[in-house]
Parts: structure tokens; sequence; C-alpha cells
């Protein structure tokens, strides 16, 4: 079996670390070339840092993390601390990494690690604001042609929003970044709150992954806990959505998915609606044919592989 080349950008980030885990996990599937990490649920030091500590956990110093923008790319940086606690993984235990960052910024990170391969052999998965992506193409106009695909988590159409009405946090908090990824031409699979909304942890999800024992379990029973206690009490009163596990789980196992083609622009401008991502599933005869949105997902089945890589 090919393995998937796989730069994984994210902000982690409580989710962002359960995602992580399954990365670091599917040694088989994944050939993960790096972590790069950015400014988003907390301060990029932070963010940089908590992918390290995730990294020792995981026992995979084989993969570099490489920290990246420490702002986004117009607007003022937000932070979604309230969701992941101070140091950005809720109660996890905080110790210093044995070993740290890169030398190398995360755009170069992105850049070197792209066009030093062939053309459509590199997937990226984002799971925070997409400031290093755009960062990266801004600054290699020939990287977005080069990329095989993206894997986002990000956007809303059905949900509304999660951080204001319209907008879901990681295009609110960089929409010029969205923007210029949606319109680079690079194949797009958008997870949305739509879809992640569907992907919650319950109780006998957390069971599961508890009985498997060691130090990944542990650390991902203990952020659960945290998800599970935030989200009843400052969100939906339910379980705890997983946003971020879903564009790994698509890029494990993509039937557990269904997809539309779609048109979709991110909103800029309006102070009331920014990082609203506009998703049109009409103009059949025009469409965007390198975005695709996610409109369902077999949660159970998600779980099943969360468990089965984490038992390896
Ligand atoms: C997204 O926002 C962040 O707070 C989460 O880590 C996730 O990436 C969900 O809206
Ligand atoms: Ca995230």
């Amino acid at each position: 079996m090919t393995k998937t080349s796989l730069i994984f950008d994210c902000d982690p980030g409580v989710d962002d670390a359960i995602a992580l885990f399954l990365a670091f996990a599917a040694r088989d599937e994944v050939d993960l070339l790096g972590v790069t990490t950015v400014a988003g649920n907390v301060a990029a030091a932070l963010t940089a840092r908590n992918a390290c500590i995730l990294r020792e956990i995981a026992q995979r110093e084989d993969v570099p993390v490489a920290a990246g923008c420490e702002r986004p790319m117009v607007r003022a940086p937000i932070d979604a601390g309230h969701f992941h606690g101070q140091t950005g993984l809720g109660d996890l235990p905080i110790s210093t990494p044995q070993k740290g960052v890169e030398a190398i910024h995360g755009v170069d990170f992105i850049i070197n690690a792209v066009m030093s391969r062939p053309s459509d052999t590199v997937t990226v998965a984002v799971t925070g604001p997409m400031t290093n992506l755009a960062m990266a193409m801004v600054k290699e106009p020939r990287l977005s042609r080069r990329l095989a695909r993206i894997i986002a988590m990000g956007g809303a159409r059905s949900e509304g929003g999660n951080i204001t009405a319209s907008a879901e946090y990681n295009i609110y908090a960089d929409p010029h970044a969205a923007q210029v990824v949606a319109e680079s031409g690079t194949p797009l699979v958008m997870m949305g709150l739509d879809v992640t909304h569907q992907v919650r942890a319950a109780a006998r999800h957390i069971d599961a992954i508890a009985a498997i024992g060691g130090p990944v379990s542990k650390a991902c029973v203990n952020l659960f806990g945290f998800m599970d206690r935030t989200e009843k009490a400052l969100a939906s009163g339910g379980d705890a959505p997983q946003h971020d596990l879903c564009p790994m789980a698509y890029l494990l196992a993509p039937t557990l998915f269904t997809l539309r083609p779609c048109r979709m622009e991110v909103e800029t401008s309006s102070p009331l609606t920014s990082g609203h991502t506009a998703v049109d599933f009409r103009h059949r005869d025009s469409p965007q044919p390198h975005i695709k949105w996610a409109i369902s997902a077999d949660a159970d089945g998600i779980f099943a592989l969360l468990t089965d890589h984490l038992s390896r």
C-alpha cells in the first residue's frame, strides 16, 4: 500500500490533539512529513509547544514540528482559550518536551516539503486557521498546483456558526487566508460544522479508548473529559464534537463521509458576517470542481477507526 505523504497544519487545541494522535498512530497509511503550527486556539508559542508535547506522548520524535505564523494575515488575532484552557490542552499535565521545534519557519517547511517532492504527492491536513498554507501559497505561487490536495476543518453552511452566528472559528480567525486557499484551485475537502457536529464523543466511544491503556489512551481520555465538561457548560450541552478528527478520519477512510461538490467563497469584509463560508451547491453547469463540502459522517465508524489505530 502506498503511504500518503502528509503535512499536518494545526493549532493544538484539545480536538487537534486527538487528531494528531490519530495521525501519529497511522504509521501504515501515512508518511507524516511534519507538523506545522499556527496561532489560533492559543498563542503560536503554545500551539508549537503543545505539538511537541503530543509528539512526545505518542513517541513520534521522528516527526519534525515547525512553528508557523504568529498572527493572521490581516485581521487581529482572536483565540479560543475558553474552549481549550489556558495552555491549549485543557487539563493535560504540561511539561517541557525533550525535543523542540525545527529551526525552519512553518511556512518555509510547507514550501520545502511540497516543492522538493513530485507534483500531486503531498496532502495537507489543516485543523486551525489557514494562515500558514495561505502564506505559503503567496510566497511560492507554484505551490497550489504542486499540492495533491488539502483536507481542512473549517466553515459552516447549515449549522450557522460557533464563534459568531454565521462563522466557524477557524475561518473567522483568518478569513483572508481561507479565501486565498479557496481560490487557489488546489483540490479542497472542507469539513465544516455541518459534519463535525455529527461526530460527538459519547461515553461508549471514550470507554473504548480508555480500555486500550497506555500514555496516548490516557491523554485522550483526559482531553475528552475536558471537552465534555466544556461542551456541557458553554455550548450545546451535549457530547463534545470532534471537529479536527474529521480531516484525518477522511484521509484514512473516505467512505465514512458523504461529500458534495460546491462553490465556496469566504466573507472577508462585513463586520457582521466575517468568516462566513458561502457554500453553494447550485450552478451544476459551472461548479468549482476543486472544492468538496462534507454533508454527513458515520460517527461510530470514525470512533472505531480512532480506537483501532490507537490500539496498534
Ligand atoms: C475549530 O475551532 C477550534 O477551536 C477547534 O480546534 C477546531 O479546529 C472548530 O470550530
Ligand atoms: Ca483546531
